[in-house]
Order: structure tokens, then sequence, then C-alpha cells
């Protein structure tokens, strides 16, 4: 007797230890085989957000319908903070079960408890509907909206203004976000179709948590088959119903830590801001099995440095961190697609971490194809307000220029004998621009279409994704010689937007003075007025100028200078 109650005691005592603290997780799954008897195997990739111990918590059951076996991979850490503050932790976990495909069921997982927070949620629960019935539009099993993020998201109070979350769909469909938890957040609004929290007031400060379901529709009027590939679904014919259902269902929970206000909320200064080559935010990549993927990520700021990034995974995907330059960290991602990773698309998501702050999180898929993507050869100009693409036809055997057409399928492509070319202005043809931090990328596509008469499709995918990149910050040089009353002005163009830099006579800027006629002499006290211009048809583009300054010589960084304009 004396010994039981000894032994309860110190195990009493091991249960009040370290609290065990959840900071969200989100599924995603993907059809594999589907066996000749009509069974699917299904692949399941659970992540778990922690601090310390890292281990996942969730224990998943079936909730309704058949499951099969559920089978586990040992889980494995994805991401961990090294700095010995223990900030995040991130774990993945893969699951396989084989069914049969007649029914849709459901998986349960579960736990205790949140990390403290301000709305005061202890449990959590998490939902994956799953219906393995063959799509008439893909003929394959549907795959599941594709989000995660980083496992501790953290923003200064005055700085809260939205968050974008990942939503990427394999199959195409739409995907709308629905949040069940938001109602305890009275200042977030929440856009369900792009899945965008944003602030309609001032967040108390603490960690804030968010209980999100990702359902996927399909585009158009799909049935779903059984495993017979005869008969149908029912209730699923998307045609009949007004209010239909989704294809599935999976969970995405995440905290966002409100922190104190910080003097600044420009990126870069106190947040550090990414530059280029940093993927944006929803970017696809591709990467084939057995070869390596690396992913460059750059950020800057003034105040502290970028000490490490968070990384919401894959497994073993390996992170490097480098000191490119004063204020810069570079991290070098790398991760090598196995067998097992075939035709799966792969969230990553990522953020620089400052011992005071982090910077926006970005969000990137990575599809994994079987052999390397055979790669063309296509060369893109950027223009002032135009992007043109030659691709040579050699590299793109059995291509027919009539099946391929830009993101506006209005706009069409012309070819000479080598090369099939299209030239677009930055915003025609389906171009989008994105904002990388330190340029503006305007991007489009070239992509292969199929005859929608033609049942079976045949022809080899093109999609070749080109962008042109414009600095956003330009410096235009003024050339100034020491000779009392000689100004010597000169034109610059620099990155690919062309600015003008020019001499005016009059103050309301309509007489211009040819360059040709420099140096200019005027006279100590005469009034003298300067114009720069950006010249672009771009309505988004406005130019801003940060600073000017005379020197006495064409170093703009000389000793000796005069600034003429100041921090703007
Ligand atoms: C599913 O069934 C196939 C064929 O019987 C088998 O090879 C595979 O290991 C099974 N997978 C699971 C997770 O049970
Ligand atoms: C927040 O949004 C709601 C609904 O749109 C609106 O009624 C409310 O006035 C907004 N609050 C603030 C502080 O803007
Ligand atoms: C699907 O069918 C319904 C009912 O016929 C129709 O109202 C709806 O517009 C269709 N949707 C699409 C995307 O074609
Ligand atoms: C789906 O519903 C539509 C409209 O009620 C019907 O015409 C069609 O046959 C149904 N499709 C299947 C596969 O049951
Ligand atoms: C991770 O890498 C190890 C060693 O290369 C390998 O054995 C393991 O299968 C990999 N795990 C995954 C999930 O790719
Ligand atoms: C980068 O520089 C900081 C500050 O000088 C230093 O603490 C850190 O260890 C360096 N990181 C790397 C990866 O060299
Ligand atoms: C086709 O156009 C491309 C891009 O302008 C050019 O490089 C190539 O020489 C042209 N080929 C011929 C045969 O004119
Ligand atoms: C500009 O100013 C000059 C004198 O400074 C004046 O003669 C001219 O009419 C003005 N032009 C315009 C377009 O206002």
């Amino acid at each position: 007797m004396a010994h039981a109650a000894l032994l309860l005691l110190i195990s009493s005592t091991v249960f009040v230890g370290p609290a065990v603290s959840f900071y969200g997780a989100s599924m995603t799954f993907t059809p594999g085989n589907r066996y000749p008897d009509g069974t699917v195997e299904m692949h399941f990739y659970y992540r778990e957000s922690g601090k310390l111990p890292c281990d996942p918590q969730a224990s998943w059951v079936c909730d309704s319908g058949d499951c099969g076996v559920l089978t586990d991979a040992e889980p494995g850490i994805t991401d961990q903070d090294r700095s010995g503050q223990i900030l995040w932790c991130q774990s993945e976990r893969h699951m396989t079960t084989n069914v049969s495909g007649e029914e849709p069921f459901t998986l349960r997982g579960s736990g205790c408890c949140w990390a403290n927070n301000v709305n005061d949620v202890h449990e959590w629960m998490l939902r994956s509907l799953v219906d393995t019935g063959r799509r008439s539009d893909t003929g394959t099993t549907n795959r599941s909206p594709v989000s995660a993020t980083i496992p501790n998201i953290r923003v200064p109070q005055n700085c809260f203004q939205s968050l974008h979350l990942l939503v990427y769909d394999p199959d195409g469909d739409d995907v709308r976000c629905k949040c069940q938890s938001c109602h305890r957040h009275p200042n977030i609004l929440l856009d369900e179709d792009s899945c965008t929290l944003s602030s309609n007031g001032t967040l108390d400060l603490g960690l804030h948590v968010f209980e999100f379901t990702l359902e996927d529709y399909p585009a158009s009027n799909i049935t779903l088959m059984n495993g017979d590939g005869i008969s149908f679904r029912n209730p699923y014919n998307q045609t009949a119903s007004a209010n239909p259902a989704p294809l599935s269902q999976v969970p995405l929970q995440f905290g966002v830590e409100i922190q104190t206000p910080v003097h600044s909320c420009e990126p870069g200064v106190i947040r550090p801001s990414f530059l280029t080559p940093t993927p944006l935010h929803g970017d696809v990549q591709h990467a084939a099995v057995g070869c390596v993927h690396t992913i460059t990520i750059r950020a800057q700021s003034l105040g502290h440095s970028t000490f490490d990034f968070q990384v919401s995974g894959p497994w073993n995907m390996s992170k490097t961190l480098r000191n490119a330059s004063q204020g810069i960290t570079e991290a070098t991602l790398t991760w090598t697609p196995q067998e097992s990773d075939l035709h799966h698309h792969v969230p990553v998501c990522f953020a620089a971490e400052t011992i005071q702050s982090q910077s926006e999180m970005r969000c990137i898929v990575i599809a994994v194809a079987k052999l390397r993507v055979l790669s063309g050869e296509a060369e893109v100009f950027c223009e002032d307000n135009s992007i043109s693409i030659a691709v040579s036809k050699a590299s793109l055997k059995g291509i027919d220029q009539n099946w391929l057409q830009l993101r506006d399928p209005t706009c069409s492509l012309t070819s000479n004998d080598t090369h099939i070319l299209g030239t677009m202005s930055l915003n025609t043809c389906g171009t989008r621009m994105e904002d990388s931090g330190d340029f503006l990328v305007f991007k489009n596509e070239i992509n292969s279409f199929e005859d929608p008469n033609k049942v079976i499709t045949r022809r080899s995918q093109v999609k070749i994704g080109f962008s042109c990149q414009y600095p956003k910050v330009a410096s235009v040089s003024n050339h100034y010689t020491n000779k009392k009353s000689d100004y010597i002005f000169t034109e610059s163009s620099f990155g690919t937007f062309s600015y003008s830099f020019d001499i005016f006579t009059n103050n309301n800027f309509s007489s211009w003075v040819d360059p040709s006629l420099y140096p200019l002499e005027i006279n100590l006290m005469d009034m003298l007025y300067m114009g720069i211009a950006a010249h672009s048809a771009l309505p988004e583009v406005r130019i801003f100028v940060e600073s000017c300054r005379a020197t006495p010589d064409d170093n703009p960084y000389s000793a000796l200078f005069y600034d003429i304009i100041k921090e703007g």
C-alpha cells in the first residue's frame, strides 16, 4: 500500500510539470494509388506548432464513415528555434490509410491545451472530411486545399493590419475559409474567399487564436463517381444542388501574438522586410523527385539583425543562414523530394525573426513531379512599359503555338521561323503586379489549353511563367562640377523604368533646357528648377523622391554635400 501511494504521488508530480501548449495545426491530404478492387490509398500530412516539448499531441481517430486503418510514420521536427529562447517549434506527421471509397469519412484530432490566450480557449479539435469518389473532371480522387502557417506569428499591436493566409487548391477549386472562432475577435474581419484577416480596431495584447476550416468547391459543375466508375455519389451532384456541399474540409489553426507597439511599422525598419529573390506569397514552384530544390530568402532590417527564419517544413528541409551584408540576412532552404512526395503540393511558409519583431509571413507551394520538368528556352525583354518574351521553338518539340495562350486568352501570341513571341504592356494580357518588397514584379505566363470538345487529352502541358522586375528605389544621379556657377546635369535611366531629370527655367516647369546646352551658366542667387519624372504607363506607379543632394563632384556620397531633399 505504501508503495502504491508513493507511486501515485510521483506520477502526479510529473503531470504538473511544464505545461504543454498548442500553437495551432494544419492538415492536407492527397490520394495515392488506386487498387483494382477500388481501394484508394490516402496520404495525410499533419503539422502541429508548439514550443516545448515539440512532439505532436493530437490523437487522431475516425469520427465518421470508414477511415480504414491509419498507419502512422514517426513524426519529425520541421523547424525549431535554436536561439535558446524557445520561441517556436513545428513537427510534421504522415499518416496513410487504405479505404474502400464507398462513403465519405471524417478524421478527428483533438487535445488540450491551447497556449494561454486572450480568449481563454483551452481545448482544440481538428476535423478533416474526405471523399475518395472519382471526380468527373479530373478522373481522380479530390485533393484537399493546401495551406499552412509558420509556428508562431507575432505582430506589434500598432502594425497589425491584415494577414493573408495561403489558399491553394491542386485541382483548381475555389477555396473558402470558414472560421468558427473569429467571432471572439470583435476587431477582426475575415474575407472567406481570399482567406484574409484584417483588423478594424486595435487588438488586445497577447495571443489570439484562430480556428479555420478550409473547404473546396469545384469551379464548374461536376459529379463524384463511386469506385466502379458508373454509379454516382448522392448527395454530391454539384449540378443539382443550389447549396453545394464542399468536396473536402481540412483544418488550419494558428495563433497571432499581439506584442507591444513599436515606433515604426514600416517594413525594413524594425520589422524585417523581404528582398529579392525571396519568393512571393502564393508562388507555386516545381520540384522533381531526387533533385535538390533550393529556395533563397533574404531579409533586411535597420534595427536588430535577423537571427533566424521560421520555416514551416516539410520534413527534411534544411536551412543555412548567412549574413549577406550589413543588416541583410540570407537563408538557403534545400529539400530533396523523395519518391513518396510525388504529386504532392507541399506548402512552405516562412518569416524573418529579430529579437524585437518578425517580418510578414509568406507562403509558397512546391509541386513535386516525377522527372525534372522539361525546360524550354525563353528570353524575356523588360522595357519601360512592356514585356516581350521569345520562346525557342526548337526547345519545345511538338508544341503547337495554336494551343498556347497568355493569362488573358484574348491576347494572341505570334511567331517567326524560330521563336514563339508575345508582347504585352505591364497592365494588359492578364499581367499581374506584385510587390516583392524592393522590386515591383510583373508576371504573366504562357499556358497550353485543350480543345474543350475532346474527351481525352494527350497534349504535353506547357507552363512558362515569366516576369520582369523593376527596382522600386532608383538613383538618378546628377553631375555638378565645381566651377562656381556651372551646373552640369545628365539624364539617366536606371533599372528598367526610366526617369528623366531636367532643368527648367520657370516655376511652372513649362520651359525646358535642352541638355545639349549643358553646362548652363547661372548666376548666384538665380532660381533654378529641377524636375524628375518617371516614365511609366502604369496608373499604380508613383514617384517619390526620397533624397536629393548636391555634391561638388559626381560622387553622391561625397563628404561635402548639401541636402536639397532629405527623407522625402
Ligand atoms: C494499402 O494496400 C496496398 C495493397 O494491398 C499495400 O501495399 C499498402 O501497404 C496498403 N497501405 C496501407 C497504409 O495499409
Ligand atoms: C468594424 O466592422 C463592423 C462591421 O463592418 C462595423 O460595424 C464597425 O463599426 C467596425 N469597427 C470599427 C472600429 O471600425
Ligand atoms: C451549375 O449548375 C447550376 C444549376 O444548373 C447553375 O445554376 C450553375 O450556374 C452551374 N455552375 C457552374 C459553375 O457552371
Ligand atoms: C445531377 O442533377 C442534375 C439536375 O437535377 C441531373 O440532370 C443529373 O442527371 C444529375 N447527375 C447525376 C450524375 O446524378
Ligand atoms: C529524411 O531524410 C532521411 C535521410 O536522408 C531519410 O531516411 C528519410 O526517409 C527522409 N524523410 C522524409 C520524410 O523524406
Ligand atoms: C550574423 O551577424 C550577427 C551579428 O553580428 C551574429 O550574431 C550572427 O551570429 C551572424 N550570423 C551568421 C549566420 O553568421
Ligand atoms: C525571331 O524573333 C526572335 C526574338 O525577337 C529573334 O531573336 C529571332 O532571330 C527571330 N528569328 C527569325 C528567323 O527572324
Ligand atoms: C509659365 O510661366 C511663365 C512665366 O514664368 C508664363 O509666361 C507662362 O505663360 C506660364 N505657362 C503656363 C502654362 O502657365
